[in-house]
């Protein structure tokens, strides 16, 4: 049986740490591969951690199969009126997620060190929950995701693909403006995003605004709405801080007519969030399933 990465579906941790990796020059991508794919975390009854790793798509390519259109967030996606989300791809990406941030801490450091001869870490973030699962614009953010039971079948690569049982990553740090989010208030909010504010109800289609974020996000092709899995999470502290966007998708289309259509560089309205948010950072990560990523598994301890 193919399997896609728990920690993919492991919902429900308060502390998170996200750490992208850069290739050393001369430094060869099938050693990072294994290097990564020897990540280990404890699972026990008495604590434990969950990871998710992933891969540069081209640096995948060079060792084991995926599909063949999938690739890095190699050049910004650019809309309306100069708004920009900014293209950072690194090499390897790895998520380690726990109930406390000791676990995230201790794990993440043994990572570092560990791939040091082989890659520089190029950035991390850590992330906290807020108000269980509300965004840091106060938002509950999650509603219209699918269940854990639809989840795989939106997230993995189907059986007999290329790369079958993995998921494409888009990463994503947002900056709040909450100064000026504040300012509008809580029913300009509402019609920001296109929901209520205490309990997450949907605008009817009547007065659904057509820049609101849930009109941008929301991906009809046919008839048919294209979901994704996200498992957003907020960082930082009081004077600087905002979203860590995490969204999985079998098909990285999806995922990428996403942020066209928020950047409004499909002919319609820019995404009213993102005159309130700014995204500092975009990457594109393979997360191979967990058959392809034991072929390169040589730590069996
Ligand atoms: C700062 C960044 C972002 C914030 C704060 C944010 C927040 C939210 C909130 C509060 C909702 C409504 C509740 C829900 O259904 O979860 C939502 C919905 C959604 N967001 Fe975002 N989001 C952000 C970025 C993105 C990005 C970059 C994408 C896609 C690439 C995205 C895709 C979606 C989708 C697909 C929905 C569901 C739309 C529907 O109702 O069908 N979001 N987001």
């Amino acid at each position: 049986m193919i399997s896609g990465q728990t920690g993919i579906f492991a919902l429900g941790d308060a502390a998170h740490g996200f750490f992208e990796f850069a290739l050393r020059e001369g430094a060869a991508g099938a050693d990072l591969i294994r290097a990564v794919a020897n990540v280990r975390v404890p699972h026990t009854t008495v604590g434990g951690a969950n990871a998710v790793v992933g891969f540069r798509p081209e640096l995948w390519r060079s060792s084991a199969p995926i599909p063949a259109d999938v690739h890095g967030f190699n050049e910004p996606v650019s809309g309306r009126d100069g708004f920009t989300m900014p293209a950072t791809q690194a090499d390897a990406f790895v998520w380690f997620a726990a109930a406390d941030y000791d676990w995230v801490f201790d794990l993440g450091i043994a990572t570092v060190t560990k791939l040091a001869p082989l890659a520089t870490l190029a950035r991390e973030n850590s992330g906290w929950s807020y108000r269980h699962n509300r965004d840091l614009t106060g938002f509950e953010d999650g509603t219209e995701n699918p269940t854990l039971y639809e989840a795989p079948g939106i997230t993995l690569i189907e059986n007999g693909s290329p790369g079958a049982g993995g998921s494409i990553l888009l990463f994503q740090q947002w900056r709040h403006d909450t100064r000026s989010w504040v300012a509008l208030g809580d029913a300009r909010q509402e019609q920001v995003i296109g929901r209520t504010k205490p309990d997450s109800i949907e605008f009817p289609e009547a007065t659904m605004p057509a820049d609101s974020h849930v009109s941008r996000t929301t991906l009809e092709i046919g008839g048919v709405e294209l979901d994704i899995f996200r498992r957003n999470v907020p960082y930082g502290n009081v004077s600087d801080h905002g979203t860590l966007f995490i969204g999985f998708a079998a098909e990285q289309r999806r995922l990428h007519d996403m942020l066209i259509q928020m950047a409004g560089a499909d002919g319609g309205p820019r995404d009213a969030l993102t005159r309130y948010t700014t995204p500092l950072t975009g990457a594109y990560y393979f997360c191979p399933s967990v058959n392809a990523l034991a072929a390169f598994v040589t730590d069996t301890g």
